[in-house]
């Protein structure tokens, strides 16, 4: 695809079964593999996805963004998302389109009431939105991952003492990638 992408033509919104196609590809593409666009096709079915937002300019998916399900060992009064995959088309990266589809999942996440969203990603890149380290907060990830690439975004006020202490899990789509 040559997008010839005009940020002026960029909108964000709820994908819908339209795009399922589309955002298999742009996942496939991103990652140079079908791991990723597998696992957004079974967090649907599994209907666990909470948000799945697409970036759309001039007709054409250029990102995606999903927010899944989370559960801790225990069973608390926390709502709880990750997020993973997000995808932006390999031609219209370093142009803020990750940012946007960031920013916009958060707010949907605040709309529904969710108290945290966890993401294990890139230290360099996540804390701008105000994603902090898991470990600092003594929260765990069920996977054993360098603690600064597992990260947590508060948006209740008790939520991380709430959590502090507990090991959090991503569905289980996620172990079988
Ligand atoms: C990660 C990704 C979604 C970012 O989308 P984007 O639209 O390029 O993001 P933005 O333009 O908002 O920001 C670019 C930032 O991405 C970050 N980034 C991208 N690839 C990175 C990498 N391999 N390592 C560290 N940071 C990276 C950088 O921090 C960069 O910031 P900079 O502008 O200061 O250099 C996109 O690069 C992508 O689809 N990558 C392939 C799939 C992937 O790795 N997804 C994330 C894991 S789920």
């Amino acid at each position: 695809m040559q997008t010839k992408f005009n940020e002026a033509n960029l909108t964000i919104r709820d994908e819908l079964e339209q795009d399922y196609q589309k955002v298999f590809n742009l996942n496939q593409m991103a990652f140079g593999q079908n791991s990723e666009a597998e696992l957004v096709d079974k967090l649907r079915q599994n209907k666990v996805n909470t948000v799945s937002l697409v970036a759309e300019a001039d007709k054409e998916t250029v990102g995606h963004i999903m927010l899944s399900e989370m559960h801790t060992s225990d069973s608390i009064s926390v709502k709880i998302l990750g997020l993973a995959p997000m995808a932006v088309h390999p031609d219209c990266q370093q142009k803020g389109i990750g940012s946007k589809l960031v920013y916009e999942a958060i707010s949907r996440a605040k709309s529904k009431s969710i108290d945290a969203i966890f993401v294990l990603g890139y230290p360099t890149y996540y804390p701008k939105f105000g994603f902090q380290s898991a470990k600092q907060h003594n929260i765990v990830s069920e996977y054993d991952v360098p603690d600064d690439t597992f990260m947590v975004l508060s948006l209740s006020n008790n939520a991380l003492e709430i959590l502090s202490g507990k090991t959090v899990r991503y569905s289980k789509e996620f172990s079988e990638l």
